[in-house]
């Protein structure tokens, strides 16, 4: 039970957000996309409780602002700028406070987005990845006091709920018998291994089911009261998403119809898409030798999801700085730089060029291939997903005690975590 929740805290711990403003209700959105889908597939809309998308476009802590320029920076800058990494990267805090860069030129706003886009000798250019609205976010962080990362005060998460939750027993009354209802497709016809998920208002608590081979779902007997009942992972469906949805006990729940993204078998690369392959799918999708493949999932799979990477769009040089600190950096911060690295130089050169192929500025994706759903036996699980109060804190080695309480090691803070299941509470 303990590894089950175990990877449960890992999701929640990474994740967070805040609210996403108007959540259209499905039918309206559905019906606005259906009619261009017969000819050109049209972009699905963005649901921000979908997780992967909250993460893919760093929008945990913030949608947009200094709280996401912080997330931008943890990601994107920290590794080098940061009071311990070995490698001579100037420190960023106070920056605005000096009159000139290290180059010897004057030090503005002007000239701090310059080499943002741009990069410099030992610094990836961030122009191929990084909007104005990214850079414009990242550089109101660089003028914050704050900044830029201090590892006793980890961002909060907007939507943790749990520090007023009354004491419980236990969260879900029986692990069936709750509500219930059916996911059909836009001829009518039942789908499986669909993830239909409740989030509690009053808690945030995600309850995750999956429905079976004739479209039927069920939750666990879960506390009454208001919900939002949505898809969890839609990929070559439409978001579909439902709030204030009264819960009071065994409700029948109103038929959830999907419809698809396309016709076709094939998926448009809409970021929204991306956002949800997991990293065998992006294995499958990219182009390249079994060489190429290989060298990611020996050398970039201990740390980090493929999402991470998969994310950045470099060009050549800029990869060749990245791989460089991801196979020279020692220890999980990366922080201790180590020679000969972990690769052959001539290895990493290559790799940088299949990268620059694959994620750079003028790459285009194919279309997507996705992996079927689960089907059968693996439709009969409950997951649950708690916020964690703290985000960017890469939650480890959780563990429970005889009173049912799960304890978490922040990987990237020096503090520990308790989690009461029962009610979110940490
Ligand atoms: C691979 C390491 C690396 C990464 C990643 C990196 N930088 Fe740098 N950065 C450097 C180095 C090294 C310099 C000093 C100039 C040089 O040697 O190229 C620098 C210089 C700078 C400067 C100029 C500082 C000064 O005092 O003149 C700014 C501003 C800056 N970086 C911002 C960023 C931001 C923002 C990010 C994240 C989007 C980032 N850097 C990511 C290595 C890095
Ligand atoms: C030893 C641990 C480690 C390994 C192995 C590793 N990384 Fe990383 N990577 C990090 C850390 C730490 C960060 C900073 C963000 C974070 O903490 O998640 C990062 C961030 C990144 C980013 C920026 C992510 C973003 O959010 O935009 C890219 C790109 C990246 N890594 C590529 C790679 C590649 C390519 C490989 C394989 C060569 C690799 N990493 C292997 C530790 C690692």
């Amino acid at each position: 039970m303990y590894s089950t929740m175990a990877k449960r805290i890992l999701t929640a711990a990474a994740i967070g957000l805040a609210s996403t403003g108007a959540i259209v209700g499905a039918s309206a959105q559905q019906q606005a996309r259906q009619a261009p889908a017969q000819t050109q597939p049209a972009e699905p809309a963005k649901d921000y409780n979908q997780r992967a998308l909250e993460i893919y476009e760093f929008r945990k802590a913030a949608q947009s602002g200094p709280a996401r320029g912080q997330e931008i920076y943890f990601y994107k800058c920290w590794m080098c700028h940061n009071e311990l990494a070995q490698g001579g990267a100037p420190k960023l805090g106070g920056l605005f406070k000096r009159t000139t860069l290290v180059t010897g030129d004057p030090l503005n706003d002007d000239t701090v987005r310059s080499q943002i886009r741009n990069g410099s000798a030992n610094m990836p250019a961030y122009k191929h990845v990084m909007s104005d609205a990214d850079v414009n976010d990242l550089v109101s962080w660089l003028h914050d006091e704050k900044c830029c990362w201090n590892s006793d005060a980890p961002p909060l998460n907007p939507r943790y709920k749990g520090s007023a939750a009354a004491p419980a027993k236990a969260l879900y009354g029986a692990l069936t018998g709750g509500p219930k209802g059916l996911v059909k497709n836009a001829r009518g016809e039942p789908i499986e291994g669909i993830m239909v998920q409740l989030i509690a208002d009053a808690t945030a608590i995600r309850t995750t089911v999956f429905s079976h081979a004739d479209g039927r779902y069920e939750f666990p007997k879960v506390a009454p009261g208001a919900y939002t009942l949505r898809i969890a992972k839609p990929r070559e469906f439409y978001p579909w998403s439902k709030e204030k949805v009264a819960i009071k006990g065994a409700d029948a729940l109103e038929d959830i119809t999907l419809l698809r993204v396309t016709p076709g078998e094939f998926l448009p690369p809409f970021p929204a898409i991306a956002a949800q392959l997991t990293g065998s799918e992006w294995l499958q999708n990219l182009p390249g030798t079994g060489e190429e493949k290989k060298t990611l999932t020996v050398y970039c799979n201990f740390c980090h999801e493929y999402q991470q990477i998969f994310r950045n769009r470099y060009d050549e040089n800029g990869w060749a700085k990245i791989i460089f600190r991801m196979t020279h950096g020692a220890g999980s911060p990366l922080i201790n730089i180590r020679n000969p690295g972990r690769l052959l130089a001539a290895d990493e050169a290559k790799f940088a060029h299949w990268l620059a192929t694959v994620r750079g500025p003028d790459s285009k994706d194919p279309n997507f291939v996705v992996q079927p759903r689960p089907q059968g036996r693996p439709t009969k699980v409950v997951i649950t997903e708690y916020e964690l109060p703290r985000l960017d804190i890469s939650a480890h080695d959780t563990s429970g005690d005889a009173q049912g309480r799960v304890y978490y090691s922040t990987h990237r803070s020096s503090y520990v975590g308790r989690l009461d299941p029962a009610n979110g509470h940490v």
